[in-house]
C-alpha cells in the first residue's frame, strides 16, 4: 500500500530537495561551531548561518539579517517574546483563533497579573469586517501588544495582518505575529503589514528540518524586551552579563547548525521555485478536494469556503461519526496519514464549534498529487459506510449511571 502523506499543517513531508544533503555535508564536512573559533571550518559555517539569516529577510521583506534571531521551533520564539516583553499589568490582545504556543505562555503570566482579552473571530475562524470594527475599543492604556496567528492551524482561515498592523501602529502596540501556517507559501510582509515580530518555524511550510525555527524583530521591539535564555554567545567573554546587541541578546548557547544548514536549502528551493507557484499548486489540490469532500453528506467543512481565504488545510466535522475513527481508519486501511482531534487550540475549536469532540484535519503541500487527493476521497467515502455499518452491527449502549 502506498501511504499517502496529509498532516503537513504539523510538519512538512517530504523535505524540500537539498535538506537531508545540506545536513549531511555539514555533519560530514564541517561540524564546527559558530562565532568561537578564528579556523576555516568555522568561518564556512557561520557564512552559511548569516546566509541563512540573509533569506529569511529577503522572505518575510525585512531588512535587518542581525535581527533574525534562531531558536529550536516558533514555540520557543513565542515564549522568548512574550516572557521577555509582557510585565505585571500589562495588557495583551490576541485572537480566539489561537494556538497554545500562544495561550499557553499568556495564560502561565496571568499569575503574575498580566491581562488578557480575546477578540472573537466567527464561526469560520475569521477576523470580520465588524470585529474589526470593535478592535480599537479593546486597546487600553497600558496595552502592551496584539499577538495573532497569521492563519489557524485548525481551519486555515487566514487572519487580515495588514489591517490588524494598521490599527497596531496607529495606537503605538507591538503587533507580534505567529507565521507557523503561512510561512513558505503565504507572502508575510513585515513592512507592509507592520510587523514588530515575526515567529517562524523551519519545519512547516518552509520545509526546512525540525528542530530549527526562529523570528525577525525590529529595533524598537528588542530593546524593551528582557532576554529569556542567557549564556555564551562567542562574544564579550570577560562579561557575566548578557550582551545588549542583536543576534546575541537572544542567541545563546550553541546553535542548531545542522538545522540551519537544511533550512539554508529548503530557503533556496523555495525561491527557486517561486511561493506564488508553491501557492497556485496548492490552491488547485485544495479546489480538486474540497469540491468532492462536499458532496459526501456526513461532513460539514469547517472554516472558509473560500479558497483565496484559506491556507491547504481541510478540516472536517462529522456529527454524527467519530473524527478519530475516520482518521486511524484512514491510515490503517488505506494509509493515509491525517490528525485529528483539538490540534492544541481548544479555542479556535470552540470558535468554530467544534469543542470537545474536534475535527478530522487533511493538509496538503504542493509535493502532493492530483491522484492522491482524489483517492483521499473515495477512501473517505468508504471508511464512512465501513463505520456506519460497524455502528449497525454494535449493541446500543447501556445508559451510564446517573
Ligand atoms: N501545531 C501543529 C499542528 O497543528 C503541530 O499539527
Amino acid at each position: 500500500m502506498k501511504e499517502i502523506y496529509l498532516d503537513n499543517a504539523a510538519t512538512s513531508y517530504p523535505k524540500a530537495p537539498g535538506v537531508s544533503e545540506a545536513i549531511s555535508f555539514y555533519l560530514s564536512s564541517i561540524g564546527c561551531n559558530v562565532n568561537r573559533g578564528a579556523y576555516k571550518k568555522a568561518y564556512q559555517a557561520e557564512e552559511i548561518v548569516f546566509e541563512t539569516r540573509e533569506l529569511l529577510c529577503r522572505l518575510f521583506h525585512f531588512d535587518k539579517p542581525e535581527h533574525v534571531i534562531f531558536t529550536k521551533n516558533i514555540t520557543e520564539s513565542l515564549n522568548v517574546i512574550i516572557k521577555g516583553l509582557l510585565k505585571p499589568g500589562d495588557h495583551v490582545i490576541v485572537s480566539s483563533m489561537e494556538h497554545n504556543a500562544v495561550m499557553r505562555p499568556l495564560n502561565s503570566l496571568k499569575n503574575r497579573n498580566l491581562e488578557v482579552t480575546t477578540l472573537e473571530c466567527n464561526t469560520e475562524g475569521e477576523l470580520s469586517e465588524e470585529q474589526l470594527k470593535l478592535f480599537p475599543s479593546l486597546v487600553k492604556p497600558h496595552t502592551k501588544a496584539v499577538i495573532m496567528t497569521a492563519a489557524s492551524n485548525v481551519c486555515g482561515t487566514m487572519l487580515p495582518l495588514k489591517e490588524v498592523g494598521k490599527i497596531c501602529r496607529e495606537h503605538h502596540i507591538f503587533f507580534i505575529v505567529d507565521s507557523a501556517q503561512t510561512a513558505g507559501f503565504s507572502e508575510i510582509d513585515m513592512n507592509l503589514h507592520h510587523i514588530d515580530a515575526l515567529a517562524f518555524t523551519g519545519h512547516k511550510g518552509l520545509l526546512g528540518p525540525q528542530g530549527i525555527g526562529g523570528f525577525l524583530i525590529n529595533e524598537s521591539l528588542a530593546a524593551v524586551m528582557d532576554s529569556l535564555i542567557e549564556g555564551g554567545t562567542g562574544s564579550f567573554s570577560e562579561l557575566e552579563t548578557q550582551p545588549a546587541y542583536l543576534p546575541d541578546k537572544f542567541e545563546a548557547g550553541t546553535l542548531n547548525v545542522p538545522g540551519i544548514f537544511g533550512l539554508n536549502a529548503a530557503l533556496k528551493y523555495l525561491f527557486q521555485i517561486g511561493i506564488g507557484t508553491i501557492r497556485e499548486q496548492e490552491l488547485h489540490l485544495l479546489d480538486l478536494f474540497m469540491l468532492r469532500l462536499l458532496e459526501i453528506p456526513q461532513i460539514r467543512l469547517v472554516g472558509k469556503r473560500d479558497l483565496r481565504k484559506r491556507t491547504s488545510i481541510v478540516s472536517i466535522d462529522l456529527p454524527n461519526h467519530d473524527c478519530s475513527e475516520l482518521s486511524y481508519r484512514l491510515y490503517k486501511e488505506y494509509g493515509i496519514m491525517t490528525r485529528s482531534g483539538l490540534h492544541c487550540a481548544p479555542s479556535a475549536h470552540r470558535t468554530l464549534g467544534t469543542f470537545p469532540q474536534g475535527t478530522l484535519r487533511f493538509s496538503f503541500n504542493h509535493f502532493n498529487t492530483d491522484k492522491e487527493a482524489l483517492q483521499t476521497i473515495d477512501c473517505v467515502r468508504q471508511s464512512l459506510k465501513l463505520q456506519v455499518l460497524s455502528k449497525s452491527r454494535q449493541p446500543p449502549r447501556s445508559r451510564p449511571p446517573q
